[in-house]
């Protein structure tokens, strides 16, 4: 069977005291693809943000790989092997498409080396030299995931991370999420384009008001497309 990597068990956070997340339970296990669903501001981008520990509070549990990082602090939990790419993608403008990558530490065993990285992301390879802000969407985009993956994380956060780009750019994402599902890694996805997730994930989750509220896996996803348009407009 395989390993749990991430199980969240009621757990509730805060950010001030706007009481945000009320009792989310969910779980992924290691190699999955998992896609939050949701209408804006169901509470996905600040579930990825609680895993992180970059919400106000949090009360509840969140393990992952069975240890409890519901207290830890941010840092800790990266060391875990955890890596969050947010939706703002956080490129620095002033530094060259390489040195933003070198930029976070190694953490966790096994993280890539740059050649890897240009073995995987050739395009990189290509806008080394280049500014953080000549680089297109895409490029930023592909730049803020393989900064992660340099960290040695193998469960990587993704916050929307095909808006705003193109199809065919959109497309070139995709294919790299099949192809670290191929490696191993366990992802969580937040996505607000239903057509780029839909292919990829091996199961959804659905929340509503800081919750989970419904759960189905990839094979099930045809029957539930119906109610699914309904309810989020896909
Ligand atoms: N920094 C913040 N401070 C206070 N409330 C926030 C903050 N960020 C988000 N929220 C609120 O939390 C709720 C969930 O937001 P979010 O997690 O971003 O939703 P989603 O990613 O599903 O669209 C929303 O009501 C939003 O207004
Ligand atoms: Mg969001």
């Amino acid at each position: 069977m395989a390993q749990r990597m991430l199980e969240i068990t009621g757990l509730n956070g805060w950010y001030g005291e706007s009481h945000i997340l009320h009792g989310v339970n969910l779980h992924v296990d290691e190699g999955e693809v998992v896609t939050l669903l949701g209408r804006n501001g169901a509470g996905r981008t600040t579930t990825l943000r609680a895993i992180m520990g970059l919400i106000g509070s949090r009360k509840g549990s969140i393990k992952i790989r069975g240890t409890e990082a519901v207290a830890m602090s941010t840092h800790r939990i990266a060391r875990l092997g955890v890596g969050y790419c947010p939706e703002e993608r956080g490129i620095f403008a002033s530094l060259s498409a390489e040195e933003n990558l070198m930029l976070p530490p190694r953490l966790a065993e096994g993280g890539m080396d740059l050649d890897a990285i240009y073995a995987m992301f050739p395009n990189l390879k290509e806008r080394a030299q280049s500014q953080g802000t000549r680089l297109s969407g895409g490029e930023q985009q592909m730049l803020a995931v393989a900064r992660i993956l340099r960290t040695g994380a193998r469960l990587l956060l993704l916050d929307e991370i095909s808006e705003g780009l193109a199809p065919v750019i959109v497309q070139k994402l995709a294919e790299m999420v099949t192809m670290l599902r191929r490696q191993g890694y366990t992802i969580v996805m937040v996505e607000q384009n239903f057509r780029f997730a839909a292919p990829l994930a091996d199961r959804f989750l659905v929340m509503e008001h800081g919750e989970v509220i419904q759960e189905f896996t990839q094979a099930e996803l045809p029957s539930r497309m119906e109610r699914l348009h309904e309810y989020l407009g896909v």
